[in-house]
């Protein structure tokens, strides 16, 4: 909702589209993970981006690994250890205060986050590790497995759950990502309210077809070049919301 309001108050004019919906999305994430304050939020929203900025950019040192100087030359460990650094400060504060609250039997922890599933599995000490599975694209199941057509799945049966293992973006078996209706609703509720709301221009008279949809190195698939259009309010935000 807070991402629909900053967008219809640039009515009219270009908006970095992919800038808003990561930040909507690492904000949602770090709702549903911690019980962060508002200050706290902004700090942990502030490093994922920048730490995805890092681990998604170029990194001579990636291409060196042998030269230990590298990343100390090119600034890249003090960049790293300095976010690291910032994020654990406000971690180690929020597990202090969950523990403690839950210590206290705190009713406050009735409304559970990520996190306090992580403490309870701490103290059952059953959590475990796994590496995550690469996704195959399988020519003998998909044409042009690399190219990005949407259209494909129209007129497909074909589910997204871990049921059909030709596409398995979210796994498959019991290692299947537990954050798959989080994922789900994070997508598609902004989605549709970005639909509902707004009418989209691209700027400088650009056709839909001139976009480039190069993909970005990282370990997500995003954007290489941030999509910019001009928000048209259709259907106005509601005053109360
Ligand atoms: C569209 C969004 C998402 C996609 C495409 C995605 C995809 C995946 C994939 C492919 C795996 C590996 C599954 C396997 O090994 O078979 C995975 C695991 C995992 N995901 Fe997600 N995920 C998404 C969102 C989330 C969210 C929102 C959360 C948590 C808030 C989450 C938490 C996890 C965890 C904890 C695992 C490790 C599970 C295990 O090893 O037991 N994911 N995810």
């Amino acid at each position: 909702m807070n991402m629909c309001k900053w967008i219809a108050s640039r009515d009219g004019s270009p908006v970095d589209l992919s800038e808003r919906l990561y930040m909507s999305s690492y904000d949602v994430i770090v709702r549903a993970a911690v019980k962060a304050k508002s200050e706290e939020r902004k700090v942990m929203v502030s490093v994922f981006m920048e730490s995805t900025k890092l681990a998604t950019g170029f990194m001579m040192a990636d291409l060196y690994p042998s030269v230990k100087l590298l990343p100390l030359i090119t600034g890249a460990r003090f960049k790293i250890r300095r976010l690291r650094r910032k994020v654990d400060e406000v971690l180690d504060g929020i597990i202090e205060q969950q523990r403690a609250a839950a210590d206290d039997g705190d009713d406050d922890t009735k409304l559970e986050d990520f996190l306090d599933i992580l403490l309870k599995y701490e103290k059952d000490g059953t959590l475990t590790t796994d590496n995550v599975k690469a996704v195959l694209l399988r020519p003998e199941y998909w044409n042009d497995p690399e190219e990005f057509i949407p259209e494909r799945f129209e007129e497909s049966t074909i589910d997204f759950n871990g049921s059909n293992l030709e596409y398995i973006p979210f796994g498959a078996g019991r290692r299947t990502c537990p954050g798959m209706l989080l994922g789900q609703a994070n997508m598609e509720l902004p989605l549709a309210m970005l639909l509902y709301h707004f009418d989209w221009e691209i700027p400088n008279g650009m056709k839909a077809e001139e976009l480039d949809m190069t993909e970005g190195l990282g370990s997500t698939l995003h954007r290489e070049h941030h999509l910019r259009l001009i928000p048209i309010v259709k259907r106005p935000l509601c005053a109360r919301a």
